[in-house]
């Protein structure tokens, strides 16, 4: 019963993505972050970018001691979010904040998390990371998506649409700030959209 209402609810957000135009992650790139947190096996999971709470409840329903807190500024998207996390039945283990993630509050999330999943505005990675690096736990992970930016980061920027050519330079900028951070171990994954870990030493 209950996996049959979780299973109506991702695909009744899959078919609201589509009709709305919100970018969701896709099967493939959400299959490659769950088998990563499965080895991780986080505690405390920290989202940036829940757009309607897809990956949220995708996260929450495969690691079942796991919760979650994630961030949205998109009215109609918390909205919604909010709408599927309850009817997910994971109400209970998912909380989401209305707000622009650069402005929130750290007061009012967790002390610690043990894996923070960066998924907002590409151009604005670095900015996310070191606001939220703060509550990373010692041997936590942050997860950023989309580092391959759809072939768009291994083009000449010269070929890069102008309106995409800031969002480009900032995430190579962040990608060589990162692979130089003594601070951390990271690694650059090709699966998906391109997947960055980025593990706290
Ligand atoms: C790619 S979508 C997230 C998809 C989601 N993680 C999933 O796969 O189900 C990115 C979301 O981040 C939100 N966003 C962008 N910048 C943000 C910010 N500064 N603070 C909070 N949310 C932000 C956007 O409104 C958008 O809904």
């Amino acid at each position: 019963m209950v996996n049959n209402q979780l299973s109506t609810t991702l695909q009744a957000i899959q078919d609201y993505a589509v009709a709305y135009h919100v970018p969701i992650m896709e099967n493939q790139g959400i299959g490659e972050l769950i088998e990563l947190l499965k080895v991780q096996q986080p505690e405390k999971i920290l989202e940036i970018g829940a757009a309607i709470g897809f990956s949220a409840i995708k996260m929450t329903e495969a690691l079942p001691t796991s919760t979650v807190d994630t961030v949205e500024r998109d009215d109609s998207r918390y909205q919604k979010a909010l709408e599927f996390i309850a009817q997910s039945g994971f109400g209970e283990r998912i909380r989401i904040f209305h707000a622009d993630a650069l402005e929130l509050s750290l007061d009012v999330l967790k002390p610690e998390y043990d894996a923070i999943f960066i998924d907002a505005a590409k151009g604005q990675y670095e900015r996310f990371f070191d606001k939220y690096e703060a509550l990373l736990a010692k041997g936590g992970i942050i997860y950023c998506d989309n580092m391959a930016m759809h072939g768009l980061s291994d083009i000449p920027l010269s070929e890069v649409p102008r309106r995409k050519r800031t969002m480009i330079r900032n995430l190579a900028t962040f990608k060589e700030h990162m692979l130089n951070d003594p601070r951390y171990d990271t690694e650059l994954l090709s699966s998906g959209d391109g997947i960055m870990i980025c593990r706290k030493k």
